[in-house]
């Protein structure tokens, strides 16, 4: 996988022709980071085609099923972290409109800036989409919770679930006031 490397990054938004490289990404991050949290099988299953296969899919289709999705690429052009972000799901988080729903960054490109690059830039579009506050959820296990409170992120809610036959423990953190991304 590729690195930051010289730390000459670029986000910009996901073309079709990405869709392999975030497959790579996505897979290559939930089986470091998700092992004890999410079942086996799931990782299991978590395949670099498979994903490149759905992300095709996403990109493809005119209705934007997955909202706007951003890729940070490296100064080699190699895709290193992705993100997509619209609408709030749920639709019960009234004061949360916009929501992150994706955010990952490559092994080997983390500790460099790039998942903040990318989180700013999905304020932003959120921001000029007329949304003024965002929302992300995230695993309680995740230490990407330390990265959202470091981004400024509050918790705004919790929630229990049951996916993939186990018990999943969620939280949410929010940002408000995202003029100051656009
Ligand atoms: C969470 C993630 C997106 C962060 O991306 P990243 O590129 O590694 O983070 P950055 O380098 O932009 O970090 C920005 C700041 O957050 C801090 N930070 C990042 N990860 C952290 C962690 N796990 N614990 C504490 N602080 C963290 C950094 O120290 C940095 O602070 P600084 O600006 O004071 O130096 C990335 O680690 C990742 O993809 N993780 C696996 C997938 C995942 O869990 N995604 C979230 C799903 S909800």
């Amino acid at each position: 996988m590729t690195s930051a490397g010289s730390g000459i990054v670029t986000v910009r938004p996901a073309e079709l022709a990405d869709a392999g490289a975030i497959g790579r990404v996505q897979s290559e991050s939930w089986r470091s980071t998700y092992p004890g949290l999410v079942p086996d099988h799931v990782l299991l299953r978590m395949t670099p085609e498979r994903q490149g296969a759905m992300w095709r899919r996403y990109l493809g289709d005119a209705r934007r099923p997955m909202g706007s999705v951003f890729v940070a690429e490296a100064s080699d052009g190699g895709v290193v972290g992705f993100g997509s972000c619209g609408p709030e799901q749920t639709r019960r988080m009234a004061a949360h409109d916009g929501e992150v729903y994706t955010l990952y960054v490559g092994d080997a490109a983390r500790g460099q800036g790039v998942g903040q690059r990318l989180l700013h830039a999905m304020f932003a579009r959120l921001s000029r989409d007329g949304h003024k506050a965002a929302a992300i959820w995230v695993l309680d296990g995740n230490p990407a919770r330390f990265f959202y409170e470091a981004m400024g992120g509050t918790l705004i809610a919790q929630r229990h679930s049951r996916e993939w036959g186990t018990a999943i423990a969620e939280r949410a953190y929010g940002w408000y006031g995202l003029d100051r991304f656009a």
